[in-house]
């Protein structure tokens, strides 16, 4: 499979690069303390590494961890039913969190992980999401950070896939189909 070939760019690795400077300061605006930046694996984990660089080149020292939850049984359909197949190592007690995702969609993995740290004794948990795809919310939640409204599309690339594959595009795009 070649990537690129067919998948058409919807937002650029500059825009992307351009955008995170943004979200970084607007996190930084809200002046956290112990900050801890949890990614939501797996598709966050590019968005996570480059918040995290943009958080560090502007003077902030976040701790980094990474949740990996999944929405999905063994089938393909989203049963809202939701597993951790790997936990933060991590104490959250008295700590403002941000946690990072790719897309909020229903809503339903960023609420499960907010309860589940709230729960475990974090001051404040936050949601950082790349993209925001409209239209489809399960569950009552707003994200405090927000990189771009998404068109909606089954997008990919800059740590998203369709079926394991384009999670190492530098970009967002979205898989054309051939007729
Ligand atoms: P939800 O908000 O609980 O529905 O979860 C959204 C999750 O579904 C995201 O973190 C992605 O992993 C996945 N997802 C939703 N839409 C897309 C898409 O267009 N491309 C790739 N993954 C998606
Ligand atoms: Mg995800």
């Amino acid at each position: 499979m070649s990537g690129k070939r067919n998948v058409k760019e919807l937002i650029s690795a500059q825009d992307i690069a351009q955008k995170i400077e943004i979200l970084a300061h607007e996190i930084q605006k809200d002046a956290p303390q112990d900050l801890l930046v949890i990614a939501v694996l797996k598709g966050s984990f590019m968005f996570a590494a480059d918040l995290l660089r943009s958080l560090h080149n502007i003077g902030m020292e976040p701790q980094a961890e990474f949740i990996h939850i999944s929405s999905y049984g063994a089938g393909t359909v989203s049963t809202g039913r939701l597993n951790i197949l790997k936990d933060i190592d991590s104490p959250v007690e008295g700590r403002d969190i941000v946690l990072v995702d790719d897309i909020l969609e229903s809503g339903r993995t960023l609420a499960f992980a907010k309860d589940l740290f709230m729960a475990r004794g974090a001051k404040s948990v936050k949601l950082c999401v790349l993209l925001e795809k409209p239209g489809h919310r399960a569950v009552q939640i707003t994200a405090d950070y927000v990189g771009f409204q998404c068109p909606d599309l089954f997008v990919v690339g800059y740590g998203m896939d369709v079926a394991h594959s384009y999670r190492q595009l530098p970009f967002v795009g979205y898989v054309e189909t051939e007729n």
